[in-house]
C-alpha cells in the first residue's frame, strides 16, 4: 500500500516523480504529493485524489528542482485529505518525508513532540518521522544518520524516504521490516529509489533491493547502502525482466478491460518454454528444487490469489495425489500450524508483496517447510525469501480487480499438479496427454469466449445495473470460480455478491433467494455435479429466484431450464474454470461502467496490500 519514489540527479525531478507516481498509483490512490528542493528550501504540493489532480495543480511551482520525493497514498491514519497526503514537512520546514507502513507507537511519539511545542499539521502516523529527523539534524546529524536515529524510535514496519534543505542534492531511504519494497536504480541522469520496478525509467535495466534494517543515500553521482552499524553494504544488482514494467493501455478504456482481453496471450506466457506439445512434456525447472518426497502441500494467498490457489489445490491433489489444502495466508500467519520439513507451502501472490502472505512464508520457513512462490513478480520480496519462485508469465497487472493473474495462476498450479503427478508416476500417458491437449487448446477457447462481450455488456446494463444482492453458485472445480466471480462483482461493481458452494444452499443461503436477487449458476458439462447443479437451479427457481446459467456451448438442457444462458466456447471440461471466469469478469467490468464506477481504481482498495 502506498507508492514511494525519490530522485536525485541532473534531470527535472518533478517530471520524473509525476511519471513514476502514475506508475505506482495502483498501490494507493486517495491522495498524492511531491516535495522537492527548490532554492534554499523545500516546496511541497499534495492533493487529495489521483495523481492527475496533483499534476493539474503543480503549475511550474517546482522550477528546475533536481532532488525530490513523491508519494501516492492509501490512507491508514487520517482521512484522505490534502493535509494528510504525503510528503510531510518537519516543524522547521527543512525536512520532508514520504512513508509507507504503520508506525504503531505514533500516538506516544506525537504526544512527546507536542509536549515539546511541536505543532502537527496532519492526522497521520507518518508526520512524527519528519519532526524526529529534523530534531536530529538540528543536533548536528547528517540526513542519513538522523533518519537512522529517528527510525530506531519507530515501532512497526516502515519504508521511509526523506529529503532535507540542508543536504539539497540527497535523498535518504530506510526500510524497517516489510512495508513494501524499496529498490535502487540508476538512470542516465540520476539515482532513483522506488517501491517497485514499475516506477523505474526505461533505461534502468537492473535494480538493487534495499533490505530490512538497511538505509540508502542517493545523490546525483553516488548511491550507497549501509546497514544498522553504518557499514557499507555491497550487493549484486538484479536484472529487470521485460514484464516488470506497466504496459501501455493502448485502445482500451481501462486496464481491467485490457487485462481481461489479453488473457489468451497471458496463458501462452504461462506455457512458454514449459509445455511442449510435440514432445508431450511439461517442464517447470524450478520444481526440480523441491524435496523429492512431500507429505503435504499447503497453498496460501489472499483475495483473488486465494481463490486461484483454491482452484489449484484441487487440481494438484487430484493429479499428484498428495494431500493439498488452501488457507488464507492471513489466517495461516495468525496461528501456529503443524507443518514440518516434508511439507511444502505454495504461496500464491501476484505482486509478491502482500503482507499476510509474506508472514505466512516466514512462518513456514521457520518450521523448516519448503516454500514455493507462484507470482507475477519474480523481483518481489516473496520471490526473494522463498526457496523457489515460479513466474505465472502474465506480466504486470495494473487494474485493482485481478483478472489475467487469476487465470494464469490457476493454469500454472494446474501445470505444477501435472508435473508432480507425472514425476510421481500417478498419471498414465493417456491422462497426461489429454491434459496437455486441454492446456494447448486453452488460448483459442479463451479468445472465443471473450468474443461474447457485447452480450455480457447488454446483460450488465439491462439486468445487473440496479442489482443490490446476487448469488453465484458453483461446485467442485467451479466453487472457487463462484467465489472469485462474487469478489469481482463486489470490488468492481460494488454489488453484494455471495459466492457459494451450491451444496450450502439449504443451510442458510436459500433464505436470501427472492426475485430481486439474481443467481448465476456455473454448470459443469457432465457427471454428478452437473445433476446436482441442475437440482439447485430448480430449487432457486421454485423460490421465485431468477437463474442465469453459465454452461458449455450447445448445452440445450440448461438453455431450456435457465432464465438466461451464458455459453462458454469449449466442449472440454478441463477448460470450465478458466472459461467460466471470463463472463464473470466481463459482467463485473461492464456493470461497474453502467454504475459509473472506475473499475481500475475501486473505492477503498489498492492493488498491493503491504500492511496487516
Ligand atoms: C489485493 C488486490 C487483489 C489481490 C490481493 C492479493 O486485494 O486488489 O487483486 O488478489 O490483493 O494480492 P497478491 O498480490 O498477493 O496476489
Amino acid at each position: 500500500m502506498c507508492g514511494i519514489v525519490g530522485y536525485a540527479g541532473y534531470g527535472d525531478a518533478k517530471t520524473f516523480l509525476l511519471s513514476a507516481l502514475h506508475d505506482l498509483e495502483y498501490r494507493g490512490y486517495d491522495s498524492a504529493g511531491i516535495a522537492a528542493i527548490k532554492g534554499n528550501g523545500i516546496t511541497t504540493i499534495k492533493r487529495a485524489g489521483r495523481v492527475s489532480a496533483l499534476e493539474e495543480t503543480i503549475n511550474g511551482q517546482f522550477g528546475q528542482a533536481t532532488t525530490g520525493i513523491g508519494h501516492t497514498r492509501w490512507a491508514t491514519h487520517g482521512a484522505p485529505t490534502d493535509t494528510n497526503a504525503h510528503p510531510h514537512l518537519s516543524y522547521d520546514g527543512k525536512v520532508a518525508i514520504a512513508h509507507n507502513g504503520i508506525i504503531e507507537n505514533h500516538g506516544r511519539l506525537r504526544a512527546k513532540l507536542e509536549a515539546d511545542g511541536i505543532e502537527f499539521a496532519s492526522d497521520t502516523d507518518s508526520e512524527v518521522v519528519a519532526h524526529l529527523i529534523a530534531r536530529h539534524m538540528q543536533a548536528g546529524d547528517s540526513l542519513l544518520s538522523a533518519t537512522k536515529k529517528a527510525s530506531r524510535r519507530l515501532k512497526g514496519l516502515s519504508v521511509i524516504l526523506a529529503i532535507s534543505a540542508d543536504e539539497p542534492d540527497a535523498v535518504v531511504g530506510i526500510r524497517i521490516g516489510y512495508a513494501g519494497s524499496l529498490m535502487l536504480g540508476k538512470s542516465g541522469d540520476g539515482w532513483i529509489l522506488a517501491s517497485n520496478a514499475a516506477a523505474m525509467p526505461r533505461d534502468v535495466n537492473e535494480v538493487v533491493h534495499v533490505d530490512h534494517c538497511e538505509a540508502v543515500r542517493i545523490s546525483p553521482d553516488d548511491a550507497m547502502i549501509v546497514d544498522v552499524a553504518g557499514k557499507l553494504v555491497e550487493k549484486e544488482p538484479v536484472k529487470l525482466l521485460p514484464g516488470s514494467r506497466i504496459s501501455e493501455i493502448n485502445e482500451h478504456a481501462h486496464f481491467m478491460h485490457k487485462e481481461i482481453s489479453e488473457q489468451a496471450a497471458a496463458v501462452q506466457g504461462a506455457m512458454r518454454g514449459r509445455v511442449d506439445f510435440s514432445d508431450m512434456r511439461i517442464d517447470i525447472p524450478e520444481l526440480d528444487m523441491l524435496p523429492a518426497k512431500l507429505d503435504r502441500i499447503v497453498l496460501a494467498g489472499m483475495g483473488t490469489s486465494h481463490f486461484a490457489g483454491m482452484a489449484g489445490a484441487r487440481r494438484i491433489e487430484r493429479l499428484a495425489r498428495i494431500p493439498t489444502s488452501i488457507e488464507y495466508a492471513g489466517e495461516l500467519a495468525d496461528r501456529d500450524p503443524v507443518m514440518g520439513e516434508r511439507d511444502l507451502l505454495v504461496a500464491v501472490t501476484q505482486s509478491g508483496e502482500t503482507y499476510d502472505t509474506l508472514v505466512a512464508i516466514e512462518k513456514a520457513k521457520s518450521v523448516g517447510s519448503t516454500v514455493a512462490v507462484v507470482t507475477a513478480n519474480v523481483h518481489s520480496e516473496a520471490s526473494r525469501i522463498a526457496d523457489v519462485a515460479v513466474d505465472i508469465g502474465s506480466g504486470v497487472e495494473v487494474a485493482v480487480p485481478a483478472t489475467k493473474t487469476f487465470i494464469n495462476t490457476m493454469l500454472v498450479l494446474y501445470m505444477i499438479g501435472l508435473q508432480l503427478g507425472r514425476d510421481a508416476g500417478r498419471l498414465s500417458d493417456a491422462e497426461f496427454e489429454r491434459h496437455i491437449e486441454s492446456i494447448v487448446s486453452l488460448p483459442g477457447a479463451i479468445n472465443r469466449t471473450l468474443g461474447q462481450e457485447a452480450e455480457i455488456e447488454a446483460l450488465a446494463r439491462e439486468r445487473f445495473d440496479g442489482v443490490t444482492n446476487m448469488l453465484i453458485l458453483g461446485r467442485g472445480d467451479l466453487y472457487p470460480v463462484a467465489l472469485e466471480g462474487a469478489l469481482k462483482m463486489k470490488e468492481t461493481a460494488y454489488i453484494h455478491a455471495e459466492g457459494c458452494s451450491a451444496s450450502e444452499m439449504k443451510h442458510g443461503i436459500n433464505a436470501l433467494v427472492e426475485p430481486s436477487t439474481p443467481t448465476i449458476a456455473l454448470v459443469p458439462k457432465n457427471g454428478e455435479l452437473r445433476t446436482k447443479m441442475l437440482t439447485s437451479i430448480y430449487e432457486v427457481q421454485s423460490r421465485s429466484g431468477e437463474v442465469i446459467a453459465v454452461a458449455h456451448e450447445g448445452d440445450i438442457e440448461v438453455e431450456a431450464i435457465a432464465d438466461g444462458l451464458i455459453p462458454i466456447a469449449s466442449e472440454d471440461e478441463e477448460h470450465s474454470p478458466f472459461l467460466m471466469t471470463i463472463p464473470l469478469q466481463q459482467l463485473a467490468y461492464h456493470t461497474a461502467l453502467a454504475r459509473g464506477i472506475d473499475p481500475d481504481r475501486p473505492r477503498n482498495l489498492a492493488k498491493t496490500v503491504t500492511v496487516a
